[in-house]
């Protein structure tokens, strides 16, 4: 089993090609810095406001002061959230037995960056999709609430999530201490001048009529917030969650199976730097075997357990 923390790479220097959202494909040479399509993902990482850029080195140092501060007496603990915690509020996953992908092997080129910018079809049927899909009206489940008791309990707590549904600000999560590595459903971005709206707004425009709805500054073409399988993720946030991942005692991988990278690889690279491993999934994952704890239960109610064992001080139990 492959387990591929090597494949972030320093965070000081630019992110490499290799490290797109993508699958476990192995490592190529770096080659140039980020598309400037994908720079201009301007994630909330709730620190600074999107589109304001500093270095990697300077993002880094300032949250080592802030985690040494915050951490004088508990240890942190980060989450890593996959799209399986929030199938108990209605939105599917891609790859559980009810995946999204399972059902409909083509729905994978409606959130990939080429197809998308090429086929107006495509483009079309992400609409439709974004149209029909509960993400927006979806409401947190007793995960995502079990994550801000933890975090209103005291303990640092740092979510990375691979969701872009926003659930666990809803349920109350800080929105600095939500990492979204995948971005947001609930904007709209202009993929020629960057331009950000509300997805509320795009998704009324498809429902008066408009299939493909153009930037209203420009006409380029718009498409969710979220980073699409062939574009990088933000620097910034990923140089965070690298941060969080080296920096925690405890390193929970809650409802994902571990294969989008490079998100799967923080839990390797938190393993490495001394965490405990806690892996919440109803199936088995490529990084179990290097879990301190794997649970293969319900995350409604499995993981809810497993926080309150680590409130009460016992670092998530288990062997
Ligand atoms: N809610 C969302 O925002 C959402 C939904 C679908 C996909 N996505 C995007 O697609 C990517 C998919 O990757 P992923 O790894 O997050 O998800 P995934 O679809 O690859 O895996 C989800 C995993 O969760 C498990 N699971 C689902 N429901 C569960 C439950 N109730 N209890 C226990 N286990 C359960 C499944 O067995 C599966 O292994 C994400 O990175 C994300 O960007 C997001
Ligand atoms: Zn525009």
């Amino acid at each position: 089993m492959t387990v591929w923390a090597a494949r972030i790479g320093d965070p000081v220097e630019p992110l490499p090609q290799e490290a797109p959202f993508g699958r476990t494909e192995p490592a190529r040479a770096r080659s140039p810095p980020l598309s400037p399509s994908a720079a201009s993902v301007p994630v909330s990482d709730g620190l600074h406001p999107a589109g304001e850029r500093r270095s990697p080195s300077a993002v880094r140092r300032a949250y080592a002061r802030r985690m040494s501060s915050e951490t004088t007496h508990r240890p942190l603990v980060a989450i890593l959230s996959g799209a399986g915690i929030s199938t108990d509020s209605g939105i599917p996953d891609y790859r559980g037995p009810q995946g999204l992908w399972r059902r409909d092997p083509e729905a994978e080129k409606l959130v990939t960056y080429e197809y998308y910018m090429t086929d107006p079809e495509i483009r079309r049927r992400s609409w439709q999709m974004r149209r029909d899909s509960e993400t927006l009206r979806a409401r947190p489940n007793g995960a995502h609430e079990a994550v801000t008791r933890l975090e209103r309990s005291g303990v640092p707590v740092r979510v990375i999530t691979q969701n872009v549904d926003g659930l666990h600000q809803i349920a109350g999560m800080p929105t600095r201490k939500v990492l979204e590595l995948h971005g947001t459903a609930r904007a709209v971005l202009c993929t020629h001048c960057e331009a950000r709206s509300g997805m509320e707004e795009a998704l009324e425009r498809v429902a008066a009529g408009d299939p493909d709805p153009a930037c209203r500054e420009c006409g380029g073409i718009l498409k969710s917030a979220t980073v699409m399988f062939g574009e990088s993720l933000d620097p910034e946030v990923l140089t965070e969650a690298v941060a969080v991942a080296q920096a925690c005692e405890i390193f929970i991988a809650v409802g994902t199976s571990l294969q989008v990278q490079p998100a799967a690889s923080l839990a390797g690279l938190a393993a490495e730097h001394g965490a405990r491993l806690i892996i919440v999934n109803a199936e088995p994952t490529p990084y179990d075997e290097l879990a301190d704890e794997v649970v293969r239960e319900p995350i409604s109610t499995a993981l809810p357990a497993v926080l309150d064992r680590v409130a009460a001080g016992g670092g998530g139990g288990g062997g």
